[in-house]
């Protein structure tokens, strides 16, 4: 994390988002004024991850209330909320967040700022909890896998699944990090590798198909990834490519968790089917971006041309496929 700040937070009017497209090679910080360049933040992945997105969003609902004016006020409001919905399908947080300001936007702009900010505090200290019992899952000398990004960038603040991998570091575990690339936009390689690094924790990017031959060769002990979405049958969405983690897990014993505070659990989705799962551009697929070896900002196709690309971004892992859920209230191996 940059220093002393969370992933996404407020002053004033103003929403500060870590701008995680330009991670890891460049550290920069996004300022948004408006509620509308808030949701371009979270339609772009300037400001990703579950958590994350759901402060954001409560920060946007927060903005369009200040920014609306007295004679359209309720109109205004529920347009932004309708705007802020629309910006990604599938983190339950986000309809958790907007919901919440909206509803406290109607009695007043200040009490949509007191919950903005509540928002955000909450899901940093579930973050904090979490990494505490997660903590416990993990022995010395573990080996952990873990999918795409649920870090602090991912949770404003200490991460859902690297919570308790950061932990476990901390009260001097010795342990090793392998971390799936996450095609197609690499949020793996981009950011959970910047996030370990600055902690200081051992790991290793690995290709996304390279986690059944390590398990195979018992170099991991236990798989935890974070969550977008828990049906309130503890189906759960997440980045694509956990399901095949999570049947790879199974095969082999190996225990397989999903770290998620409250307000990614949805009780109005019964199981898994009734989560929408985005679809995101082609271009994720047929193109890769980063930096050459001069450091210039570069995308390039890695596809053949003609080609059309099919880009679901998450997954459904089934219940029966996951050992447990390690919450703010500590790990349940039934659903909370
Ligand atoms: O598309 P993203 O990067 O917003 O998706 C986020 C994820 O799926 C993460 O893996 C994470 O587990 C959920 S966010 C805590």
């Amino acid at each position: 994390m940059l220093k002393n700040k969370r992933a996404v937070w407020a002053i004033g009017r103003r929403v500060y988002m870590i701008n995680q497209i330009k991670l890891p090679f460049e550290e920069t910080v996004y300022i948004s004024e408006t509620y509308i360049e808030t949701c371009i933040a979270i339609e772009t992945m300037i400001v990703r991850g579950a958590g994350s997105i759901g402060a954001a969003a409560g920060f946007a609902m927060m903005q369009a209330a200040s920014e609306a004016q007295k004679e359209t006020y309720k109109d205004f409001l529920l347009n932004a909320k309708n705007k802020i919905e629309t910006t990604r399908p599938t983190a339950r947080d986000l309809f958790a967040a907007v919901d919440r300001v909206y509803k406290k936007a109607l009695i007043s702009v200040k009490d949509a700022e007191s919950e903005a900010h509540a928002i955000a505090d909450e899901t940093s200290d579930a973050g904090r909890k979490i990494g505490e019992y997660g903590n416990e899952l993990i022995k010395d000398g573990f080996g952990i896998l873990t999918h795409c990004n649920a870090g602090s960038l991912a949770l404003v603040e200490y991460g859902s699944a690297l919570a308790p991998i950061i932990k476990a570091h901390q009260s001097g575990k010795k342990i090793t990090v392998y971390v799936d690339e996450t095609r197609p936009r690499n949020q793996g390689a981009k950011l959970t590798a910047w996030e370990l690094q600055k902690a200081g924790i051992p790991h290793f990017i690995i290709a996304d198909n390279a986690a059944g031959l390590l398990m195979m060769q018992g170099k991991i002990d236990i798989v935890i990834t974070g969550a977008d979405r828990i049906a309130a049958n503890g189906d759960t969405a997440n980045k694509i490519g956990t399901f095949e983690k999570a049947v790879l897990a199974k095969e082999f014993n190996i225990p397989f968790y999903i770290a998620a505070p409250d307000s990614t659990f949805d009780k109005n989705c019964l199981t898994g089917e009734d989560i929408p799962i985005e679809e995101r551009s082609q271009d994720e697929i047929l193109f890769i971006s980063g930096i050459d070896v001069e450091g210039k900002e570069q995308k390039i196709r890695i596809a053949n041309l003609g080609s059309q690309a099919l880009n679901p971004a998450f997954d459904i892992t089934p219940i029966n496929y996951i050992s447990g859920f390690i919450t703010s209230q500590g790990i349940k191996k039934e659903l909370p």
